[in-house]
């Protein structure tokens, strides 16, 4: 059985070389199938947030469950091992190796697996499936447009199915019609029932989702609406 929470902070801080403080006191959980932003101004704390998330740095002080493991407990190997089937990750940057095809660009994340690479390539073309993207399995990164590059970074986040899914500003190198499209992707996979955290400072995303997160000066200054809700309607061209 799957914990209630994907994610529990508790009381977390970090403090950066001993001074300075980058989160104050967070409290915030996710749930399983929630879509929300996690939004606030440059400085506020958020990747920090994502870091600690992520399971890429610890806190200072406070509690840190991911998929209901404390990562207080966990050995550098055996988070890693966590990271690698409970998160997947998104940034601003597609991060696809250049001269791969987009198949190979997703089933080398799942090299994680152990898996063959037949079975790899197999969920590889299924995940670049559910992004629209079935039919350019052999095209390498500089034969995609943008937006679809993008979808191949979220086709390698989710095919492992993992309980949740952090994008970065996902649509931060896009214009607005491709990032209408990875957001209409994000949308779609939410609906499927995949658990998604957006970070970004872009308010039109975070009035999209159907859960907002407001982080100012290292803290959770506001915390509104329903991340198992359905999110808006895109504006496409509403976003400059
Ligand atoms: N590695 C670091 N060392 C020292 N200070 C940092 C480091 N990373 C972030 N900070 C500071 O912590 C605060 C929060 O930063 P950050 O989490 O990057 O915010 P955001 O992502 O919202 O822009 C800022 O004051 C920033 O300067
Ligand atoms: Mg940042």
């Amino acid at each position: 059985m799957s914990p209630p929470y994907v994610v529990e902070l508790s009381e977390v801080t970090k403090v950066y070389g001993g001074q300075v403080p980058a989160l104050r006191g967070v409290n915030l959980t996710i749930g399983t199938g929630e879509l929300l932003a996690i939004v606030g101004p440059s400085g506020s704390g958020k990747s920090t947030l994502l870091n600690l998330v992520g399971t890429l740095d610890r806190p200072t002080a406070g509690t840190v469950r991911i998929d209901g493991f404390d990562v207080a407990e966990l050995s550098d190997r055996e988070l890693s091992a966590l990271r690698g089937r409970t998160l997947g990750f998104i940034f601003q940057q597609f991060h696809l190796a250049p001269g791969v095809s987009a198949l190979d660009n997703v089933a080398d994340g799942l090299l994680y697996t152990g898996v063959p690479i037949k079975v790899r390539r197999e969920r590889a073309a299924a995940a670049l499936e559910r992004v629209g993207l079935g039919h350019r399995l052999g095209h390498k990164p500089n034969q995609m447009s943008g937006g679809e590059q993008q979808r191949v970074a979220v086709a390698r986040a989710v095919a492992g199915d993992p309980p949740l899914i952090l994008a970065d500003e996902p649509t931060g190198n896009l214009d607005s019609a491709a990032g209408a499209e990875v957001l209409g992707v994000l949308r779609d996979l939410h609906a499927a029932g995949n658990t998604i955290a957006i970070i970004t400072h872009d308010m039109e995303i975070a009035e999209w989702c159907p859960r907002r997160v407001r982080v100012r000066d290292g803290l959770i200054v506001e915390d509104e609406g329903d991340g198992a809700g359905r999110p808006a309607e895109i504006t496409k061209g509403a976003r400059t």
